[in-house]
């Protein structure tokens, strides 16, 4: 049932909120504002280093949460695409866990990681969404994502509620290896607890700045996304995102990898998106729009009032979000690049719900 919605896409985006609130119920404890223990979790203490593998989407959540679990925690992440994973015969660390994240559960390739990892003797642990999947039963430690059914092809809801469970246990993560002050966890658990909040606040504002933006995007070939840091798997979410259900060629990139190559591609027809909250790397990535800005790209700016303030660059459309501490902002910023794609395609005419040539589930190779 779509609700009041149009497509299962729009209901799921805006969903965010409320399945948000469920997969927060699971990992935080609201009394003590800290993150708890799960039994039969991974001990992280005990670990030197963790292997992530997913697909696709999942694999974009992933590769957020390197950042955390390396940042936070002080623990090496080694991640790639289950595709790639699975047949690279890479030596694992005899103390060291691995972690999959499927939505489905069910994954062809990420399956077949997971048994190799299992094969080595590491220690094995699955965020998923569907509970009762292969992916969650061959697992020692099971992370519930509690999106609900996901309907849409195109993954929304369950990568926020996979980045929102990831969160959680990096901070968990950070915690049993005595990297992180109690102080430091509140603090990161007050802001998770807010994130609700926040983007029921954004929903109810962009969508008008949306739809008049994507109107333009549908007139375009080919779009750029650029980020750094935790914007940069954003970035790359975006352009996956935009290319799977409006069919607009996208590519997303880090920030800084602009100048190694794709910096030939800029002139007026490609728009370039930025996702730059004005974190520690803002001035970074500003002056990589700046280089943009200078061969006359068209710029479309994702950032928030500090940001917007902070540039005097001309944009084909500046999107304010609010002013978020860095542990939310992947998942505050995940509502603008998907309303960008839905809104693109539904301009389009593309079957939104159901692309063409893919499936919600990968069961083969
Ligand atoms: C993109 C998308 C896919 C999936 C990928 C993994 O919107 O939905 O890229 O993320 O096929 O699927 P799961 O998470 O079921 O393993």
């Amino acid at each position: 049932d779509k609700g009041n919605h149009r497509h299962f896409m729009e209901k799921e985006i805006y969903e965010q909120p409320e399945v948000i609130s469920h997969a927060l119920g699971h990992y935080v404890d609201f009394g003590s504002t800290k993150v708890r223990d799960l039994p039969g979790s991974i001990d992280f203490a005990a670990i030197d280093r963790l292997a992530i593998s997913a697909c696709g989407t999942a694999y974009l959540a992933g590769l957020v949460s390197k950042y955390w679990f390396e940042r936070l925690a002080r623990l090496p992440v080694e991640i790639d695409v289950a595709s790639e994973f699975r047949y690279r015969e890479m030596p694992l660390s005899k103390n060291g866990a691995a972690l999959f994240i499927s939505q489905s559960g069910e994954t062809a390739d990420t399956l077949a990681s997971l048994r190799y990892c299992k094969q080595e003797g590491l220690k094995i642990g699955a965020v998923v969404n569907v509970k009762e999947s292969t992916i969650a039963r061959e697992s020692d430690a099971v992370f519930p994502i509690l999106a609900g059914p996901e309907i849409g092809v195109a993954s929304t809801k369950a990568f926020t509620c996979q980045l929102t469970a990831l969160a959680a246990l990096a901070i968990g993560a950070a915690r049993q290896r005595g990297t992180m002050s109690e102080a430091d966890e509140i603090a990161a658990v007050k802001h998770l607890i807010e994130m609700p909040r926040i983007m029921s606040a954004v929903l109810n504002s962009i969508q008008p700045q949306v739809e008049t933006l994507a109107r333009e995007l549908s007139k375009c070939k080919d779009v750029l996304y650029l980020g750094r840091g935790t914007s940069y798997p954003l970035a790359m979410e975006g352009a996956l995102k935009l290319k799977e259900i409006s069919y607009i060629h996208a590519e997303g990139y880090a920030a800084g990898e602009l100048k190694h190559g794709p910096i030939a591609l800029i002139d007026e027809e490609m728009p370039v998106i930025v996702i730059a909250p004005h974190d520690r790397f803002f001035e970074k990535t500003v002056s990589n729009m700046q280089e943009v800005a200078a061969r006359g790209g068209r710029i479309v700016f994702i950032t928030d009032a500090k940001g917007a303030a902070a540039s005097t660059l001309e944009t084909m459309a500046t999107i304010v979000l609010p002013e978020v501490d860095e542990i939310i902002s992947p998942m505050i910023y995940s509502l603008p690049v998907q309303l960008i794609a839905y809104h693109t395609a539904v301009i389009m005419g593309t079957d939104v719900d159901q692309p063409r040539n893919l499936a919600k589930s990968v069961t083969v190779e």
